[in-house]
């Protein structure tokens, strides 16, 4: 058996005798060594599985047990700022109060095709919905929205009751199929603030993401916001042990901060001590009255209040995504 050094250090591969006379004669046929041929094959394989990983979309799931923390105004700020930049987004909504699908003026009951409920839960006949099916163009450019509505509360119960396998990789199989037809560069998903099958069936999803795709959990000064990200963080070790996959890549972002105040500063200096390894987004987004009335009149941030600080955080947070590799 021949053994070949390959080109990245510390690494070789063995080839079997088929595998090294036809190597020979293409060595042969070119008039390269073999070392030469088998570098090719090698940096052809790899530049192969790098562009795989780029056609991928980055897959970015919001999530935190405790409701409140900023979820879907981060899914909804990052997501447009992202379709700003010429990225094509599609954001997901999993919750069934819909926050996330009433902040677009595209979101309207009478008008929708179809929302998540169709997709992930069976009608009477035992039939679902594609996702393509159920995408609505928002008002603004790139970016796309799969709506919810109020089919999809509490709809931790419904998947379960409903027969049929494979209950929390529902979301997973309709972003394959959907990503056969369609090519988004980012997919943000919004999750109700549960620790149920629906946010399961959303961290299953970053297997279909490239290699940057993560869980955000967002927390805020509330305790009980540290407590949730602790359950929504037990929740990821149960999936990753339980499906045997590499455990993702989580990070938390800090949001509704009053920098000014002593206490802020405190829990943040607590935080960092208490989770040293827990990797935290350097932009801290800030608390302001600006957030909810942009909410109010349906417009992102950057189109309500141009000039807001938490306006100008949600681009630098963008800005620090985009780098992350
Ligand atoms: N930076 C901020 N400054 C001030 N208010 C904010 C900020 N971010 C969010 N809010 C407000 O806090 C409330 C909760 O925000 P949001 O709906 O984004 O949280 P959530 O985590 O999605 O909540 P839920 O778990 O209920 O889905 C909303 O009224 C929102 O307008
Ligand atoms: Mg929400």
């Amino acid at each position: 058996m021949a053994k070949t050094k390959s080109p990245k250090k510390g690494r070789s591969i063995y080839l079997d005798p088929s595998t090294d006379s036809k190597l020979v004669e293409i060595a042969n046929e070119n008039g390269v060594s073999i070392g030469n041929v088998v570098k090719e094959l090698l940096d052809e394989k790899q530049s192969k599985e790098s562009h795989d990983d780029s056609v991928l979309p980055t897959i970015l799931v919001f999530s935190n047990f405790k409701g409140g923390v900023s979820k879907t105004t981060s899914v909804k700020e990052i997501g447009y700022n992202l379709s700003v930049e010429g990225f094509k987004v599609l954001l997901i909504d999993l919750d069934g109060q819909s926050n996330l699908s009433s902040s677009f003026q595209v979101y309207d009951p009478r008008n929708m095709s179809g929302y998540i409920s169709d997709v992930i839960l069976a009608d009477g006949n035992g039939n679902r919905k594609e996702l393509a099916d159920v995408i609505a163009h928002t008002e603004w450019e790139n970016l796309d929205l799969v709506p919810a509505n109020l089919a999809f509360a509490a709809a931790d119960n419904k998947i379960r009751s409903q027969e049929g396998g494979a209950i929390d990789r529902r979301l997973l199989y309709a972003i394959q199929d959907l990503l056969k037809e369609a090519s988004y560069d980012y997919i943000l998903i919004d999750c109700p603030p549960t620790a149920d099958s629906v946010v399961q069936n959303a961290i299953l999803t970053l297997q279909t993401g490239n290699s940057r795709s993560m869980i955000i959990v967002p927390v805020n000064s509330d305790v009980q916001a540290i407590e949730g990200m602790n359950r929504t963080l037990e929740l990821v070790d149960t999936i990753s042990q339980d499906n045997r996959l590499a455990k993702p890549k989580v990070m938390v972002l800090w949001t509704q901060a009053d920098e000014r105040t002593n206490l802020f500063r405190d829990l943040f200096a607590e935080f960092r001590e208490d989770y040293p390894k827990l990797p935290v987004f350097n932009t801290i987004i800030t608390s302001s009255s600006k957030v909810g009335e942009a909410r109010g009149a349906l417009e992102p941030l950057s189109k309500y209040a141009r000039n807001a600080k938490p306006t100008q955080r949600y681009q630098l947070l963008t800005q620090e995504i985009l780098t992350l590799r």
